[in-house]
Parts: structure tokens; sequence; C-alpha cells
């Protein structure tokens, strides 16, 4: 099945370029509905307009959350959306925004593709957390979205070396070539085989 969804975006677009390169490649099927900013001067509207995509650009600024999302909801309402896939969108997404696109399979369809190995280095700056931190080892997470900030149910872990020499620009660079290729690989899943979900793992209590 073709991949109907909506890319939103906050800011440069690199992942949303690497889906568009992925589906022209045929490596993915997917069909981009619309490309949504919560900024109308991201730099990856430009790209999505470069490539005659739809695209919806609106500042939250001023505006409550809820607000906000009813326009982006109204706006989407014309399309038919399979999934919403979060691409460096950088504002949290309201339970009541999850609920539209909630599935039988008991999973809200909002995907999000965070720049750390979760649970470990949640919030904005994967990376940066990471690589202040001193790991040797880091990686990249693609995880469907729950009301929990970065904690829904992980989807794909790929993980990545920091080597000695690495400056927080090299560690961020390397993350984000496993980001360009993991994210359009895991919606090619999703468009074949839907998502499977396994259950966590259940912590037994020590006797
Ligand atoms: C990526 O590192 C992504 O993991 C994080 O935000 C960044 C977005 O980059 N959520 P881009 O806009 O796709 O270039």
């Amino acid at each position: 099945m073709s991949l109907k969804i909506a890319v939103f975006i906050s800011g440069r677009g690199s992942n949303l370029n690497a889906i568009i390169q992925a589906i022209s490649d045929k490596t993915l099927d997917a069909q981009i509905q619309c490309v949504v900013s919560n900024d109308p001067e991201a730099p990856g509207l430009l790209i999505a307009k470069q490539h005659g995509l739809p695209t919806f650009g609106l500042a939250h600024k001023g505006m409550k959350r809820r607000e906000h999302e009813e326009k982006i909801l109204e706006h989407l309402k014309q399309y038919e959306i399979d999934f919403v896939v979060l691409a460096g969108y950088m504002r949290l997404i309201s339970p009541e925004f999850l609920q539209h696109f909630k599935d039988d399979g008991g999973f809200y369809r909002v995907i999000n593709i965070h720049p750390s190995l979760l649970p470990s280095f949640p919030g904005v700056s994967g990376y940066e957390d990471a690589f202040n931190y001193g790991v040797k080892v880091s990686g990249v997470t693609v995880h469907l979205v729950d009301e929990e900030l970065d904690r829904g149910t992980i989807l794909a872990q790929v993980p990545f070396p920091r080597f000695p020499d690495d400056t927080l620009t090299t560690f961020s660079a390397r993350g984000l070539s496993v980001e360009h290729a993991l994210y359009p690989a895991v919606l090619q899943t999703i468009a074949k085989e839907g998502v499977k979900l396994t259950p966590k793992h259940k912590v037994e209590a020590k006797k």
C-alpha cells in the first residue's frame, strides 16, 4: 500500500528531503500529501515547494497549542492521511491531536525520529546531550508518538560510534546520515507490513 503521509517540520528539513528522495528513487512507496510547519519561514518548506508539494506554514506564536493544532487539523481535512511523520517538528503534540490519528491496533498513527538511543537523552538536543555526556556509542530512534514526550513504542534503532577525535559537529553529522537512511526505511516497512507492535518487556520483580 502506498502510504499517504503529512510531514511536520520546524527547520531545515533534511529528513523531509531524505523522504522525498526515497520516494523519487522508488525505495519508499509513499505520497507526501502536505508538509506542515509551525514556522512559515522554515527552510524545509522551500524544499517541499521546490518539489511541488503542498505546504501549510502556520506560526504558533500568540496561539494556544489547541488552537494551533485545530487549524492544522482543519487544513489537513482535505487530504487522506495514513500517518503523520514528525521530522524535526519542535512542538509537543497534544493528546487531543493524537486522537484524530487513533488506529484500531491500539496506537496513534504519528511517528517521530529522535537523535539518540531512547530512553537515553530525550528532549530537544539529543546529539548535544549525548556528546556532552561522553557516550562512546549513540544512535537514532524511530518511535510511535504517544502522550509522553519521546516515550512511545520504539520501532527501530540504529547505533553509531563516537570517535575519540569527534567534535559535536562531526558526531551530529554521522547521526544525521543514519537518520536519512533509517526514516525512509521504517516508513517503507510500515507501507509494506503496517505497524507490528511487540509487547514491551516486563520487568520481573527480583526475588
Ligand atoms: C533531526 O536531528 C531529528 O532527529 C530531530 O530534529 C532534527 C531535524 O533535522 N528530531 P531536519 O530538519 O530533518 O534536518
